[in-house]
């Protein structure tokens, strides 16, 4: 129970490691907001997470929007109190190789993945600042340290949420505010259904525990981030890929 009385907010928690990150965080006790642009998710999503309204609420939010994001976190606050964790978890892929990648593949993903990060996390900082104290998890990825066929959008983003993570961890030390990213290896959740089967059988096969990630791993490792035990951990990216880079 190292989250206990914790407010959190997981961006794109309605699915995928946004949701298992939600479910581990309750199981520690924190209260925790999932933010998504899948409203249609949320029923669903809430009665498996079997914990009420003074535990656990949805919002439907566009990541990129300046305007909800700012109007949800003042409702968070309203409803479950100060946000003391922000994981930065929603993120979209629009995967082509390099000679066919459109402007708008590129632009997709820039905005989701590295705007809707600089936009949570510049609004989660203005309140952690005032309060001394808070937690940023950014949301990384393999790719975002080695690169992969089929991803220079995606992977500008991944290699650009680590240089916002340790710009940040930086800035705001100084003021009580940890700030970490994860890079999770290929991990079981709708996102990879996109990837080739024969292409993901050699992405396993070159992972050391010979297995995919399952979204409690990486979960377990934005827990631990969270709670005190990361006390004197900041500026750090930590892989959770089974050793898929040895
Ligand atoms: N790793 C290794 N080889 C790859 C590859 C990858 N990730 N992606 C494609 N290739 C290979 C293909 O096997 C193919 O090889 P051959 O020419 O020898 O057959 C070659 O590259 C060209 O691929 P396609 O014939 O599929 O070309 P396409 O233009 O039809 O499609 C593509 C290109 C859209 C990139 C498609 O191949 C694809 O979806 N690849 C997977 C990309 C990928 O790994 N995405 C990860 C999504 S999950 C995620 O992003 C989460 C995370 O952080 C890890
Ligand atoms: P997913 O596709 O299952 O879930 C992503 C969630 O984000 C969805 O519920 C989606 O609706 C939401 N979302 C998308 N755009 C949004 C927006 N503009 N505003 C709010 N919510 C939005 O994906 P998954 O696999 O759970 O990925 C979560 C994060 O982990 C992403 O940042 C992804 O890049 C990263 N990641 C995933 C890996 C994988 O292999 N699945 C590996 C490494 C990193």
């Amino acid at each position: 129970m190292r989250l206990t009385g914790k407010t959190a907010i997981i961006t794109g928690g309605a699915r995928g490691i946004g949701y298992a990150t939600a479910r581990r965080f309750l199981s520690e006790g924190a209260n925790v907001a999932l933010w998504d642009v899948q409203a249609g998710l949320f029923e669903e999503a809430l009665r498996r997470l079997e914990h009420g309204p003074d535990r656990a609420r949805a919002y439907e939010v566009d990541v990129t929007s300046r305007e909800q994001v700012q109007q949800a976190m003042a409702q968070v606050e309203s409803d479950l109190g100060p946000v003391d964790v922000l994981v930065n978890n929603a993120g979209i892929t629009k995967d082509a190789m390099l000679h066919k990648m459109t402007d708008a593949q590129w632009d997709a993903v820039i905005d989701v993945n590295l705007k809707g990060v600089f936009i949570c996390g510049q609004e989660a900082a203005l309140r952690m600042r005032e309060r001394g104290r808070g937690v940023i998890l950014n949301t990384s990825s393999v790719v975002g340290l080695y690169g992969n066929i089929g991803q220079t959008n995606y992977a500008a983003t991944k290699f650009g949420v680590i240089g916002l993570t340790l710009t940040w961890a930086k800035e705001l030390g100084r003021k009580g505010i940890r700030v970490n990213a994860v890079a999770p290896g290929f991990t079981r959740t709708e996102m990879v259904e996109t990837v080739p089967a024969a292409v993901l059988e050699k992405l396993q096969q070159k992972t050391s525990l010979n297995r995919l990630a399952e979204p409690d791993d990486i979960a377990a490792a934005f827990a631990f981030l969270a709670s005190d035990d990361a006390a004197y951990i900041t500026g750090h990216v930590l892989s959770v890929d089974g050793g898929m880079t040895l």
